[in-house]
């Protein structure tokens, strides 16, 4: 039988899954050419029909079984190379995933933690969006002090505001515990300023010492072991100076890390860099936040994060600190 030999020819040839199925639509669909043959069995006589049908069918059944095992070899090799095409090269070593580096503000108060947690300070935290009672009245800043201006502070309402300095948390931490008191208070302080050393928000570590019969001596002391764990041997000066909340206050300077003294840009010719504020916790400051100034005594200090970062690492503009430029960042 003719079409028996092309069908099956047809199904050998055909080079994929797609291709077997046209083979198979044209000999065995609605109108495919075995179909018109069976179709047309009724033209027969009565005597042929019963032999014809027989083969007729028989040829079906192989042209079916041919299309079977032609689809699933044709099937099989079109896995087999799909699955080499798609092979993965695991010996390519993959992308590394970008590592950031610290941020130099990062590092400098990880070391200042590192030290004051040493010492056994705990680390505390107070709320950024701070009351005019908090960061003035209870630190003994009069009403008509220059930081309380419009010019200086950010001013929420008449009674809220942005923190100006981190001493806020000194309060809230005495009025809620008894002494002694040994904390360090990280975070963001807000000021209407804004030039190549000024930003309108940077961060301090405050610190508060308060207890039985603590002394200027302890302050000293606590402050030089600071200096001495940040800047090792260099020279260190106290300068006496003035904060409402302390009595007497200093400043601590260091000799200066660039010209060790001689004078130069960076410590504007004086030889000496400036590192906190601090000073005796004013009697009026303890009285208020509840303690008893003649049972206990204490001294406080505040840190300016950015200024230690910029003069550790000779950073001339603080902004740099803050446009997170990745040639920036990624030196240190
Ligand atoms: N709050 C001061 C400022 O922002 C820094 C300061 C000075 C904090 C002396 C203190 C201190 O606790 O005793 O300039």
């Amino acid at each position: 039988m003719q079409v028996k030999e092309s069908a099956l020819s047809a199904c050998a040839s055909a080079g994929s899954v797609r291709e077997l199925e046209d083979v198979r639509v044209r000999f065995l669909g609605k109108k495919g050419e075995l179909t018109l043959i069976l179709r047309g069995m009724g033209q027969l006589s009565p005597e042929e029909r019963p032999a014809i049908g027989k083969l007729v069918n028989e040829v079906r059944g192989q042209v079916e079984a041919a299309l079977a095992a032609r689809t699933e070899s044709l099937a099989q090799a079109e896995t087999e190379a799909r699955l080499k095409a798609e092979t993965l090269d695991l010996s390519l070593p993959g992308r590394r995933p970008g590592r950031g580096t610290k941020h130099p503000l990062n590092i400098i108060f990880e070391d200042l933690q590192r030290i004051f947690v040493g010492m056994g300070f705990q680390v505390v935290e107070g709320p950024e969006i701070e009351t005019d009672y908090y960061n003035f009245e209870a630190l003994n800043v009069p009403p008509d002090h220059p930081a309380r201006d419009m010019q200086d502070t950010f001013y929420i309402t008449e009674e809220f505001l942005l923190r100006s300095q981190t001493s806020p948390v000194q309060i809230r931490v005495m009025e809620r515990q008894e002494p002694p008191v040994r904390i360090i208070a990280p975070g963001k302080v807000y000021r209407r300023d804004a030039d190549a050393t000024h930003s309108p928000m940077f961060h301090q570590v405050e610190g508060l010492v308060v207890d039985k019969g603590i002394t200027f001596g302890d302050l000293k002391g606590t402050l030089m072991e600071l200096a001495r764990s940040l800047y090792g041997d260099r020279e260190v000066r106290f300068r006496p100076s003035f904060f409402p909340f302390t009595e007497p206050s200093a400043e601590m300077d260091i000799s200066c890390i660039v010209c060790e003294g001689a004078g130069c840009r960076v410590c504007k010719g004086t030889g000496w860099l400036e590192v906190l504020g601090s000073g005796m916790v004013h009697p009026r400051v303890l009285e208020m936040a509840g303690y008893d100034p003649n049972q206990v005594t204490g001294f406080a200090f505040g840190i300016g994060l950015e200024r230690l970062a910029m003069t550790r690492y000779g950073i001339e503009d603080i902004r740099l600190l803050f446009e997170n430029d990745l040639r920036f960042l990624r030196q240190f």
